[in-house]
């Protein structure tokens, strides 16, 4: 089934990890997908994997911190389909430091990347879905937006700005018919997370606060994705979906 039949998606950080498993499977559910990243090569091969023979997969070089590449972004979106229905802020970058290791210029960088750039990305897209009657943001936080953890001070706090900040967006675009969510993974494994499953006593604590019998991957978080960019999620915003293997619910 086509569940995103003739929708025009903009997913960033696509060329990896989580982005990239969104990206193949909104485009085999029929949508028409701009895939965007800092990383232009690796994003290419991506998107020449995914698009086939089909011409509905546009791949564009896009710094998520930078206005410029946004309002780029958006004109060539427009160009070529004529309309943005779907926006996944996905985009987002690591950081493991604790309060005191860390730097104003390194926290800066983490909420420049990870969240300033979904206030952006959420500010020049939704005049947009305003002109072709709605649309669904999804923006990617963490389980790490929800609950603390030692450490990632940056990290914690970039992710717990975007939760709120879906939930704001949610309440000033309802009349708008724009549904804004936020998704909370748990440990999921991406080349974010490659060095952490590589230290089995790192495996071990993962597995031991994941109820669930097994760790998280990409296509488990782009299957919630693709709930919450579809109709079928219609009556949904302002929500917090958790894809975690239960560890937030002890
Ligand atoms: N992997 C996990 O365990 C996990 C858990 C919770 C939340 N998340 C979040 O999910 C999202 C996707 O993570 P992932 O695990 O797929 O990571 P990933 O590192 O595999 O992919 C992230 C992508 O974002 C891109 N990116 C980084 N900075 C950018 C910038 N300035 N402009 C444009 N693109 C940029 C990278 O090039 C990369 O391709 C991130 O927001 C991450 O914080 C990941």
């Amino acid at each position: 089934m086509e569940r995103l039949k003739d929708k025009v998606a903009i997913i960033t950080g696509a060329a990896n990890g989580q982005g990239a498993a969104e990206a193949k499977m909104f485009s085999e559910n029929g949508a028409k997908v701009v895939m965007t990243d800092i990383l232009e090569e690796e994003l290419q091969n991506v998107a020449n994997n995914i698009r086939g023979d089909k011409k509905s997969v546009l791949s564009l070089k896009h710094d998520v911190t930078s206005e410029k590449d946004w309002k780029h972004i958006i004109n060539e979106t427009k160009e070529h389909f004529g309309k943005i229905d779907i926006l996944v802020n996905n985009a987002g970058i690591g950081s493991t430091k604790t309060i005191e290791e860390e730097t104003i210029e390194g926290w800066e960088k983490v909420q420049k990347v990870n969240s300033n750039s979904v206030f952006i990305g959420i500010k020049y897209t939704a005049p947009e879905m305003k002109k072709s009657g709605g649309g669904s943001i999804i923006n990617l936080s963490s389980v790490y937006g929800i609950i603390g953890v030692k450490g990632y001070s940056a990290y914690h706090a970039s992710k717990g700005a975007i939760r709120s900040l879906s939930k704001t967006a949610a309440m000033e675009f309802a009349k708008h018919h724009i549904r804004v969510n936020s998704v909370h993974p748990g440990l999921i494994q991406t080349p974010m997370t490659e060095s952490l499953f590589l230290d089995p006593n790192i495996v071990e604590w993962m597995q031991s606060v994941t109820p669930w019998p097994r760790l998280g991957k990409p296509e488990d978080v782009a299957n919630g994705v693709l709930f919450l960019a579809s109709d079928e999620s219609s009556f949904i915003t302002g929500t917090e979906l958790i894809i975690d293997g239960g560890w937030t619910t002890h």
